[in-house]
């Protein structure tokens, strides 16, 4: 994969998919930024990532507060003038059906799930605007690809992550700015048995950060506005066929 001197920007960064999206892009020699409401956990990651790749540092930024997002973006643009790559990974799945959630509920999943995604591609996809290159990558799900049941809210806002995905590529399409979206399935710790899957197991955190750093090399610069689920095939519909395994 090509990344030329690039710089990267990671929410979330603290939690599975970030971790190895953050490690991978660490290899490749990619300039990183990691985000979390979490500094313990993000700051021992920061702490054993420098160990093999000294151009990462961690910030606090709460992906649900407006203030703390504007605060993040100018103490990165300020020590690193650019930023290439934008990662809208942070999120959180809680239980609830439509007739179970409240308003206050529902307003809250969507803020950190969808809403954090708009206003963090508005600052910086307007920097990248500016500077005539960009990769935005968000995480959406396949439960907002096809929904989940107990996870309304959720599902809904990941479909707004997928169509905001759409929208924001044709909006930036002339200004060298890919939008794309990577909609994980089951995805846990180590690969372990699901037989919801057609690959028959759940999809490690590693196996996501391929598809998102493959979005931001070089190498995808004619794909834009795409929703690549990482699924093990989950959403290619029922195990029915008979097919022996
Ligand atoms: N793991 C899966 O099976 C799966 C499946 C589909 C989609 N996804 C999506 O992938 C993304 C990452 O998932 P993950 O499995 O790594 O989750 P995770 O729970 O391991 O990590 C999420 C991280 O986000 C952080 N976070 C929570 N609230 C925040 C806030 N307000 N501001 C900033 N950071 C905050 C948490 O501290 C945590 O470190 C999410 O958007 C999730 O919806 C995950």
């Amino acid at each position: 994969m090509t990344f030329n001197n690039r710089t990267a920007f990671i929410t979330g960064a603290a939690g599975r998919i970030g971790r190895a999206t953050a490690a991978e892009f660490a290899k490749q020699g990619v300039k990183l930024v990691l985000a979390d409401i979490n500094m313990e956990k993000l700051n021992a990651f920061v702490s054993e990532l420098q160990k093999i790749h000294p151009e990462v540092y961690g910030i606090y930024m709460d992906v649900t507060d407006r203030e703390s997002m504007e605060q993040g973006f100018k103490e990165i643009m300020k020590k690193h003038g650019r930023v290439d790559i934008l990662v809208n990974n942070a999120g959180v799945w809680p239980r609830g059906s439509a007739l179970e959630s409240s308003l206050e509920d529902w307003q809250s999943i969507l803020n950190i799930n969808l809403n954090s995604a708009f206003y963090l591609s508005k600052l910086f996809g307007t920097a990248m605007k500016a500077q005539q290159y960009g990769r935005i990558i968000n995480l959406g799900s396949i439960a907002g690809e096809a929904g989940l049941p107990e996870r309304c809210a959720y599902s809904v806002a990941k479909a707004g992550v997928i169509m905001l995905t759409k929208t924001m590529a044709m909006e930036l399409s002339k200004d060298n700015v890919t939008v794309n979206c990577v909609s994980p399935g089951m995805i846990a710790d180590e690969k372990s048995p699901n037989s919801g899957t057609w690959l028959g197991r759940s999809g490690t955190g590693d196996e996501v950060a391929n598809a998102i750093v493959f979005f931001a090399a070089d190498e995808s610069s004619y794909i834009t506005g795409t929703d690549l689920p990482v699924d093990g095939g989950r959403t290619l519909g029922p195990l029915t066929t008979g097919l022996k395994r």
